[in-house]
């Protein structure tokens, strides 16, 4: 996504559809992932292997899952969110675990507030889709994470079989929009995850895009027959 103007129209786009539905976001992901992303945050943060002596930044942190999980086994954890709803959800969890080594800061994912290879650790779930550039997204984590650093992330996919492909988007189109009216009273904030799935490159585009920016040991792993997709890369 090009110019500025747009960049700006895209954040404010999805900065006010996720603050819509920030006070049920949990619940409804629980339901349409039938609780399954939970694993899949599991064997992510099981990915990068936070030890305790490191710092790892989760982008994109929303209501905080992956925060937690990375801070419960490894070190310091940072997560930053650009959506002040989804990090009050972030911030009132972490009142109820008092948590020292978890920080939570509201930031644009494009313009991240830290210094260059202050990271051991990079994660970024459900998040990549949703930036105006993909891109520049990641060229940013290549800027904070320390040379050897890990990186994953954890999205929607684009399944390679044709003909799963066609009933997961037929799910998407319809199921997740009914989940978003139930739950959120907002049909159209779900019927966003099919707009931006097609629009996303999924596994092979982002893939070749860690590649091009100089990432090393990329490994795309599909998940459930590719409806979802974890890459892991070092710097
Ligand atoms: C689908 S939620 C994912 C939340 C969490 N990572 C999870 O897996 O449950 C996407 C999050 O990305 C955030 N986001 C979208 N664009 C962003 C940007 N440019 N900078 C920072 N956060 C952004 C949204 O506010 C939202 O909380």
């Amino acid at each position: 996504m090009g110019d500025a103007l747009t960049q700006q129209n895209h954040i404010e786009k999805v900065d006010a559809l996720f603050a819509s539905i920030a006070s049920r976001y949990d619940l409804v992901n629980d339901v349409q992932s039938v609780g399954f992303h939970r694993l899949w945050k599991r064997n992510m943060a099981r990915s990068v292997d936070l030890g305790q002596a490191e710092q790892a930044l989760d982008i994109c942190c929303g209501t905080g899952d992956l925060v937690f999980r990375l801070a419960k086994h490894g070190g310091k954890v940072t997560g930053v969110d650009i959506n002040a709803p989804m990090l009050e959800v972030a911030k009132q969890r972490l009142a109820k675990r008092n948590c020292e080594k978890v920080h939570l800061c509201q930031a644009d994912a494009l313009r991240l507030p830290f210094d260059d290879a202050q990271f051991d650790v990079v994660t970024i779930a459900y998040g990549l889709r949703n930036l105006a550039d993909y891109e520049a997204g990641l060229v940013e984590i290549y800027r904070v994470l320390k040379p050897g650093g890990r990186l994953a992330i954890l999205d929607f996919g684009k399944p390679p079989l044709r003909m799963v492909r066609a009933l997961y988007y037929q799910y998407l189109k319809w199921a997740l929009p009914v989940f978003g009216w139930l739950f959120c009273g907002s049909a159209s904030a779900y019927g966003y995850i099919l707009d931006s799935l097609e629009r996303y490159p999924a596994q092979n585009g982002v893939r070749a895009m860690l590649s091009g920016i100089g990432f090393s040991s990329v490994d795309v792993t599909n998940i459930m027959l590719g409806t979802m997709s974890l890459h892991v890369a070092r710097r």
